[in-house]
């Protein structure tokens, strides 16, 4: 059920409003298939990250690795962006300086037709040479690129010799410094955020809403649950991301 008047209020701030951002979370995608982290059916409810998302699991066991990040770009082969990307792929519309900083690795936003994305934890499609010799390649559906040779056991290799692997973040790795320093930099300097589908649990990015509020923006929530930030924001939208931003779109 949409809170109508936090939805007109949040419309007449949107308004007002000359630099509007927006962080997501895997929340955004949950509509559209794509399983959350910490969720009921969340993927850290059925993996332990140190199996699977690490430098150590990868070097431990590169195959088992591979064997996950395949079964979820295969999930998310499947999967389209739902109301909740669309109606922010419009934002850029709407305000010119719109920009959108994503914690989230499926691409959906950009299939959405955002332009102007920042993917802090990197994008699953992407595969790059864990050496970091700068090999890079986009295995997106469809990119038309030649397809990575394949060791014996199936994984594929680099030109340089190393292994290649997703290019995500994995727990213990630092971010991208140019993505960060950017989301922070935008943090600082806008007017209204929108925080969209995530737990808020996990930094750096955590820290993007936190940069936001000490820096005097408007900061309105939109998750189905409460979360640490929910006391902290301006305004708390409880719903469904693809509900309450096309609500909020129509607001503006
Ligand atoms: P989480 O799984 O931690 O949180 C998802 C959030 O989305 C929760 O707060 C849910 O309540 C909310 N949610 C679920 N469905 C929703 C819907 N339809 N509409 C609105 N909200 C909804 O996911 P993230 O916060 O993205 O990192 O997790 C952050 C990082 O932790 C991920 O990027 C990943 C993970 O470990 C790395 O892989 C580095």
């Amino acid at each position: 059920m949409v809170d109508r008047d936090a939805i007109e209020r949040c419309g007449r701030l949107l308004r007002e409003a000359g630099r509007v951002m927006a962080t997501t979370g895997a929340g955004i995608s949950a509509e559209s298939g794509v399983p959350t982290f910490r969720g009921p059916d969340g993927l850290w409810r059925r993996y332990r990250p140190e199996d699977l998302a690490t430098p150590e699991a990868f070097g431990a066991n590169p195959a088992l690795v591979w064997e996950w990040y395949r079964w979820r770009r295969a999930r998310i082969a499947e999967a389209r962006p739902n109301p909740g990307h669309d109606a922010l792929s419009r934002f850029e519309r709407r305000w010119p300086a719109f920009e959108l900083v994503t914690q989230n690795v499926d691409g959906l936003h950009h299939r959405a037709g955002s332009t102007r994305v920042i993917e802090v934890h990197g994008n699953i499609w992407r595969t790059r040479c864990a050496r970091r010799c700068g090999f890079s390649i986009d295995e997106s559906p469809g990119a038309a690129t030649e397809p990575v040779p394949l060791d014996d056991r199936g994984l594929p290799v680099c030109q340089c010799g190393g292994m290649l692997r997703p290019d995500v973040t994995w727990f213990g790795e630092a971010l991208d410094a140019q993505a960060i320093t950017r989301a922070f930099a935008l943090a600082e300097s806008c007017e209204v955020l929108l925080v969209v589908g995530t737990s808020s649990l996990v930094y750096p990015a955590a820290a993007v809403p936190e940069i936001a509020l000490g820096a005097g923006a408007t900061v309105i929530e939109i998750n189905v649950d409460a979360t640490p930030l929910t006391s902290r924001a301006d305004v708390s939208l409880r719903g469904l991301a693809g509900e309450i931003l096309p609500a909020l779109e129509g607001a503006v």
